[in-house]
């Protein structure tokens, strides 16, 4: 469709109704697979998360932890409430994600259908209001969710960090890697490649500011902007690329804890 038939189906309404448009592409299979994407993943993580078992491989000297357990509280300190306590920590991730700026356009059109897409009829009768009142007011949150989902990066990159490390002889920690080790680490860069092109991230280095040339920390911000900025490029990708690389961190251990799967030892 053109883009003068686009302003005047505009111009005249369009076509109305849930789903009705002039669209001739289709328009149906990104929202059907952000759809898919979300349940899938959204299904899996809970049952994960539910188990509350396999989560950490220690067979043959590794130490892999899923990231759906990190933070690992009953460990560090002794938090052992009565359910999984991986759902004391996946709050902070879900939060963060649900509240991103990328997956809200996402799952407003495949989940609310509201509307499913550019130039489509969504659901009658619904008033829009925005974000300006309960409960969407609430992606207000998102910066707060930004900072503590930072806290549990940083775990994460400990976690990463130390499944290079494997109890040799005698208990001494020597520096080694398995495939484990490198899925970890691998999962751990899409996390921060996503959290670095947070807007509220670029708005805490880069926000704030009237003039980005007249002092040195004013031009040194204005660097560091335009470096995270280069993520917020590819955010969508990343937010995808990371959130199943969670999934598939946590599986990995988990298929390797369960025994159906073997870690292989590199060096
Ligand atoms: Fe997507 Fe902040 S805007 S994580």
């Amino acid at each position: 469709m053109s883009d003068t038939s686009l302003a005047s189906a505009s111009a005249s309404g369009g076509p109305h109704g849930l789903g009705a448009t002039d669209r001739r592409d289709s328009w149906w299979l990104g929202p059907m697979l952000v759809f898919l994407g979300l349940v899938a993943f959204g299904v899996y993580s809970t049952w994960a998360a539910w188990t509350g078992t396999d989560y950490l491989l220690q067979s043959h000297g590794a130490y892999y932890l899923s990231p759906f357990y990190s933070p690992d509280v009953k460990d560090l300190f002794g938090i052992a409430p009565p359910f999984s306590f991986a759902f004391l920590i996946l709050w902070i991730p879900l939060g963060f994600r649900a509240t991103c700026y990328y997956y809200r356009k996402s799952y407003y059109r495949a989940f609310f259908l509201d509307p499913v897409a550019c130039a489509v009829g969504e659901p009658k009768g619904r008033t829009y209001r925005g974000e300006t009142a309960f409960p969407f007011i609430l992606q207000n949150m998102h910066r707060y969710f930004f900072y503590l989902a930072t806290i549990v990066l940083l775990f994460l990159w400990f976690d990463a960090l130390r499944a290079f490390f494997f109890t040799g002889p005698g208990g001494h920690l020597q520096f080694g890697m398995g495939v484990g080790s490198i899925i970890m680490l691998l999962n751990v860069i899409a996390l921060s490649a996503f959290s670095m092109g947070c807007n509220s991230f670029r708005h805490l280095i880069g926000g704030k500011m009237d003039c980005f040339s007249c002092s040195g920390a004013a031009r040194t911000r204005y660097k560091l902007w335009k470096g995270v900025s280069v993520f917020n490029l590819r955010h969508q990708e990343w937010a995808w690329i990371s959130l199943f690389s969670v999934g598939l961190t946590d599986l990995y251990i988990r298929l390797c804890c369960m025994g159906i799967i073997h870690d292989v030892r590199i060096f």
